[in-house]
């Protein structure tokens, strides 16, 4: 069968990661999290007391940065572990700011086209269909009510036992959002050839079996 290229983009905690898993697992594809790749930089840019917002010495940290995106779906930061690391909220606001700078992107971007040559990919992210992978096969743009997604948030972080304040949630998915579709570099937005998926009425299962259906269309 013929392995394409998926490429999901959408907002912030739209469920993208865990519908790009399963649908990966089904089909034997690669996962790709390229937001796991602009957290990485972000938490360099903290481990070395850089300011987000000075764009300069968050380039000059590029040189030193190796990302592993190791098949499992651990993280690795210059050999070392930091899948979980990179989930604290801080690093999500850091992420948010130090993606909108063009020499982080384009880091990053070959990166993340280097690993998805060949196909058999399912890349997640911001920018995937209009930049990265343009000529992806299927595009899908997810979304979700912001309350809906502060919802799923807050109740995660409560069963991973992390302290969690609803309102607050959203508030910073709202403001991340706002940063990532108004930037200038490669701001979030659906790519004309995506289809629209609004996830707030369905299950996982029901989101996994129509992206299935329409993996199927093209191979
Ligand atoms: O997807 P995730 O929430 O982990 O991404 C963290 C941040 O990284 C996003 O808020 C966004 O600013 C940035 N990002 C991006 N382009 C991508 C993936 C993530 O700008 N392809």
């Amino acid at each position: 069968m013929k392995k394409i290229s998926i490429a999901i983009d959408g907002p912030a905690a739209a469920g993208k990661s865990t519908i790009a898993k399963m649908v990966a697992h089904n089909l034997g594809y690669t996962y790709i999290d390229t937001g796991a790749m602009y957290r990485c930089v972000a938490y360099y840019a903290l481990r070395h007391n850089v300011n987000f917002h000075d764009e300069e010495a968050v380039n000059a940290l590029l040189k030193d940065i190796k990302i592993g995106m190791l098949p499992g779906g651990r993280v690795t930061l210059n050999d070392e572990d930091v899948t979980s690391s990179i989930r604290a909220n801080e690093v999500s606001m850091g992420a948010s700011i130090v993606s909108s700078y063009a020499k982080v992107r384009s880091f990053l971007v070959s990166q993340q086209r280097e690993l998805a040559k060949g196909g058999g990919v399912i890349l997640d992210g911001r920018d995937i269909g209009t930049v990265v992978l343009p000529h992806a096969e299927l595009k899908i743009y997810q979304v979700a009510s912001i309350e809906c997604r502060a919802l799923r948030r807050h109740k995660e972080n409560l069963e991973r036992g992390i302290p969690s304040d609803l309102e607050e949630i959203k508030k910073e998915i709202a403001d991340r959002d706002h940063a990532d579709m108004t930037r200038e570099v490669s701001p979030l937005k659906k790519a004309d050839d995506a289809i629209e998926l609004d996830t707030s009425d369905m299950t996982l299962d029901e989101v996994v079996a129509h992206v299935m259906d329409l993996v199927s269309a093209r191979v």
